[in-house]
């Protein structure tokens, strides 16, 4: 397929198409953390990262939720709808652990009495701050029709993917979701895969996700590795 270097991200390169409303996303092996100043490499990355969040956006699809997703290509690219962005980071938790348990004191693993949904203002700059509807809409983020509808859609993927992956015996601790415009509609964009979510197995609560990049607890890519191959027995 013909494609034009657009832009490249900590995660993912960017390419146009002969097609302008659609783009090229190709998934990297580089992973950032704590807003890009913990760097490396975990191997085969992009290739795991780029199938699971397939399956997901193809289940997530079926399920009714209207997503950027159209084909996965190859090993490590999809290819999608392109959107205008919406500078909002849509976190949902059910699980407390990272920056929910510093920020509130509640310890790693307490089970929320229901799911919390948080919105972040994308910006590196400013280290992507935890924001509140005000915010979202002085900063001309996002109008109220919008922000109510990333949260009600963030709650309705939160219920369907802890179902997902409680079928693999895995705990949806929390996640970030990416949403963005696209001919008068918001779908569901950017990606779902152990770099954005919390994953613990059910019985060991062994941690299957970046948290071990992050917190240099090694088997990464074993990790991540686990994950898809729960998928493919699943599926
Ligand atoms: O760090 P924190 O506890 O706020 O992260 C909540 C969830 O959002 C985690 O699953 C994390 O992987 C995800 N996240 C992300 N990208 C960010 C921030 C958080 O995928 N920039």
């Amino acid at each position: 397929m013909e494609k034009k270097f657009l832009y490249e991200g900590k995660a993912k390169i960017v390419y146009a198409t002969a097609n302008p409303e659609e783009v090229v996303v190709y998934y990297k092996d580089a992973a950032t953390a704590f807003d890009g100043k913990k760097k490396g490499e975990i191997e085969n990355k992009g290739y795991l990262n780029a199938q699971i969040s397939a399956y997901i956006f193809k289940y997530l699809e079926k399920q009714g939720i209207k997503t950027h997703f159209i084909d996965l290509i190859g090993e490590r690219e999809h290819r999608v709808k392109k959107l205008e962005i919406i500078p909002l980071e849509v976190v949902v938790r059910n699980i407390a652990a990272g920056s929910l348990s510093k920020r509130l004191g509640l310890p790693e693993g307490t089970t929320l009495p229901l799911p919390v949904v948080e919105l972040y203002y994308k910006n590196d700059e400013l280290g992507d701050p935890l924001i509140n509807h005000s915010h979202a809409k002085v900063l001309n983020l996002a109008t109220q029709e919008e922000i109510n509808y990333l949260e009600e859609t963030a709650l309705k993927i939160n219920k369907l993917l802890v179902e997902f992956f409680s079928s693999l015996n895995i705990l949806l601790v929390d996640f970030k979701l990416e949403f963005g415009r696209f001919n008068g509609e918001v779908l569901l964009g950017d990606e779902i895969s152990p770099d954005t979510c919390r994953l613990w197995d059910k019985d060991t609560k062994e941690k299957l996700d970046k948290d071990r990049f992050r917190r240099d607890l090694g088997g990464v890519a074993e990790a991540y590795l686990e994950i898809l191959k729960r998928i493919k027995e699943k599926a």
